[in-house]
């Protein structure tokens, strides 16, 4: 072998502080079930009196140890690596483990491996089956304390019996699992562990207390997830991970949200749906169309729309109807996107149309021609026309519209800004045609109604209360000053 390198044990052992000394209790169960086993054994005892503690794991395992050397060599070939269903890959985990002991003895089906006073030494004994890791390690009380709690969270495969200190390690069972493709790495023929993609399956696990949420890697918690998940994640294959295990990347959780959101949503509350990770995975590209409209019934119920700028009106009237309308600045760009994809919410003016009087729904004019007008027509748009531009102050064009369609179409007249267009086919409409002195105070309410959305559209608004007060208000000075402009014939 070449002798190139040498190890600083201290910087090694910094390397497994940095992630919490509790790792090497879960580095060698690891190690454990990455093998042919049924059986694992583990103790954690701390030592009266002294920050050390005594750390034992016994395995079942037939073969123990395929290459004794492995024990104490970084970065040996891992056989594990080119296997996407076993832990293991740098080679690395047991060292750290050892790094953090004062002296440590390896047993194994090769042979046993003393690790003391700045030696190592090999020894003949050997075991039957199994292999035997008995270490003093350097924690304090609180860390044996840490360690044992983290134990917990342990998902142990179904088929190994784990103790911890003389107690079985319970199976959990899921809550419910699905199948993702996410990526992993894995080892060619050349040994070199290379990014991939494949299909796996994720077992969601309910926390128990005083639980945070983990991600898992095959049972083993490998990092918190701070999103909001409410659930531990546990990956049933490699999860790209830096060197020391400490963390996975942002392209590997956006992933695993998306796929987690896109499976498991029905399970989601009103509180929980309001979570970071939820927010993430629904604004993605991937985000299903049964994930955004289930997330949309919890977060604003099944009666709602999109607040709609083209129709104003349409807005009021889906709140009046009890309808939620949504707002653009309620959900992000990528929300809306999928909002719009699956068709979760439509705008408010698709519900409620606000009756356009200028158009059939076939796209014909649907106005009177002037030639067809009536002489009681031409009266009737005379006078609205002079009353309602000294009322408004500005140009005002009155039409009438023949033939209505739509939900709206018995309404009497409509306005929009400058235009007031009278509605002939609306019920009691034959008084345009037959328009006389005695239908002038119907006329002026219909006018000061339609005027007043010159200022607002919202009947219930105070700003289209105003304005038909100011209309009121200036009507009654107009017939003061100008009574001449009322004249009808
Ligand atoms: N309990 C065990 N039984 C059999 N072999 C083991 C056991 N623990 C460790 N080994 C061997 O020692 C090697 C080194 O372990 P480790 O340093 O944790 O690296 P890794 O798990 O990444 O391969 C493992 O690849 C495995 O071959
Ligand atoms: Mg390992």
């Amino acid at each position: 072998m070449n002798n190139w390198f040498e190890v600083d044990k201290e910087g090694l052992a910094r390397l497994l502080e940095r992630r919490g000394k509790h790792f090497a209790v879960l580095e060698l169960l690891q190690n454990a079930w990455d093998q042919s086993v049924t059986q694992v054994n583990e103790r954690l005892e701390p030592i009266d009196g002294r920050p050390r503690a005594w750390l034992q794991v016994e395995d079942d395992d037939p073969a123990g140890f395929k290459d004794l050397s492995h024990a104490f060599t970084l970065f040996a070939d891992s056989n594990k690596k080119a296997d996407p269903g076993k832990r293991g890959r740098f080679n690395l985990g047991e060292k750290l483990v050892l790094a953090i002991c004062n002296q440590a003895t390896i047993t194994t089906t090769k042979g046993t491996i003393h690790f003391e006073d700045s030696e190592r030494r090999a020894s003949r004994s050997r075991r039957e089956r199994g292999s035997l890791f008995e270490g003093i390690i350097r924690v304090t009380r609180a860390e044996v304390v840490e360690a044992l709690s983290v134990v917990k969270m342990l998902a142990p495969p179904r088929a190994v019996q784990t103790t911890v200190n003389g107690e079985i390690l319970v199976h959990h069972e899921p809550l419910t699992s699905f199948s993702e493709t996410l990526p992993t790495e894995i080892a060619g023929r050349d040994g070199t562990l290379r990014p991939t993609q494949r299909k796996t399956e994720v077992k969601l696990y309910e926390k128990r207390d005083g639980e945070e949420s983990h991600l898992f890697e095959l049972g083993i918690p490998i990092v918190e997830l701070d999103a909001g998940e409410p659930w531990h994640l546990d990956v049933q294959q490699k999860v790209p991970l830096t060197l020391d295990r400490s963390n996975v990347t942002p392209s590997f959780l956006r992933k695993l949200r998306i796929g987690l959101l896109n499976q498991a949503y029905s399970l989601l509350d009103q509180t929980t749906a309001k979570a970071d990770w939820i927010q993430q995975a629904s604004a993605e590209k991937d985000c299903s169309n049964e994930a955004i409209t289930a997330l949309l019934d919890l977060k604003y119920g099944p009666k709602r729309v999109v607040f709609d700028v083209s129709d104003s009106e349409a807005n009021n009237r889906a709140a009046a109807e009890g309808h939620v309308v949504i707002y653009g600045g309620s959900l992000s760009s990528g929300q809306w996107e999928d909002v719009r994809k699956a068709g979760a919410a439509c705008p408010a003016g698709q519900l409620f149309p606000t009756a356009r009087p200028e158009f059939s729904p076939d796209g014909e004019s649907c106005f009177v021609p002037i030639s067809d007008w009536t002489p009681a027509m031409r009266v009737l748009a005379g006078y609205l026309k002079r009353v309602g531009e000294a009322l408004i102050e500005k140009q005002l064009q009155v039409d009438f519209f023949a033939r209505a369609s739509g939900p709206n179409k018995s309404f009497g007249a409509s306005y929009s800004p400058g235009r007031l267009t009278l509605n002939v086919a609306s019920a009691g409409a034959g008084r345009y045609q037959d328009f006389n002195d005695a239908d002038v105070e119907e006329v002026d309410a219909l006018l000061i109604h339609e005027l007043a959305h010159d200022w607002a559209a919202n009947h219930l608004s105070d700003d289209y209360h105003h304005a038909l007060c100011l209309l009121a208000a200036r009507l009654k000075k107009l017939a003061l000053e100008n009574p001449e402009i009322f004249r009808i014939r």
